[in-house]
């Protein structure tokens, strides 16, 4: 059975390392910890949920995109699971968004990101996928894409583009 993980917060290590390729999809602790972090994702209302924020670095992303009053236009995704992802391609256009990180509470950053991405990875099946993303799927992506190389969303950006929660929900209203 599923279970809900803790959440590693910044400041832990396992945030700074580079996670491990998966060598073999169908190990019981990998399909085991996928389980866990789909349910763990889903419980903290998370669009996104990499495995070095669940204390397990390895090569591993949730994306669990769907509507928020701050992205309505969002499309609902089913959550799946990315197995040692990798960014083929991106645009030069950025554009600028909120985000936030589970590992990172109280805070909201406007964060530059490419607006188009061509990305490679395994499901959980072990079958590989080949896809363009834009918008808020592709911020999504390299957002947990950056956790299993060691880098959060602050390190993106300028502490002039940080607001509190509370000061983010202000600018939603
Ligand atoms: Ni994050």
């Amino acid at each position: 059975m599923a279970i809900l993980r803790q959440i590693s917060q910044l400041g832990h290590p396992v945030l700074r390392e580079k996670a491990q390729p998966i060598a073999d999809h169908d190990d019981p602790a990998i399909q085991a910890l996928i389980e866990d972090m789909l349910v763990t994702v889903v419980e903290a209302n998370g669009v996104g949920l990499a495995a070095p924020q669940v204390y397990e670095p390895v090569a591993l992303f949730i994306m669990a995109v769907h509507p928020s009053p701050r992205y309505p236009k969002a499309p609902q995704l089913e959550p799946f699971a990315l197995l040692n992802p990798e960014l083929l391609w991106a645009s030069e256009e950025t554009e600028l968004g909120w985000e936030g990180c589970l590992s990172i509470p109280g805070l909201r950053g406007l964060v530059p990101r490419h607006r188009k991405i061509r990305v490679r990875y395994l499901t959980r099946l072990g079958e590989p996928r080949e896809q363009e993303m834009e918008g808020f799927p592709a911020r999504v992506f390299q957002h947990e894409f950056d956790h299993l190389n060691g880098i959060v969303f602050l390190d993106r950006t300028d502490s002039r583009n940080l607001v509190t929660e509370r000061e983010y929900l202000r600018l939603l209203s």
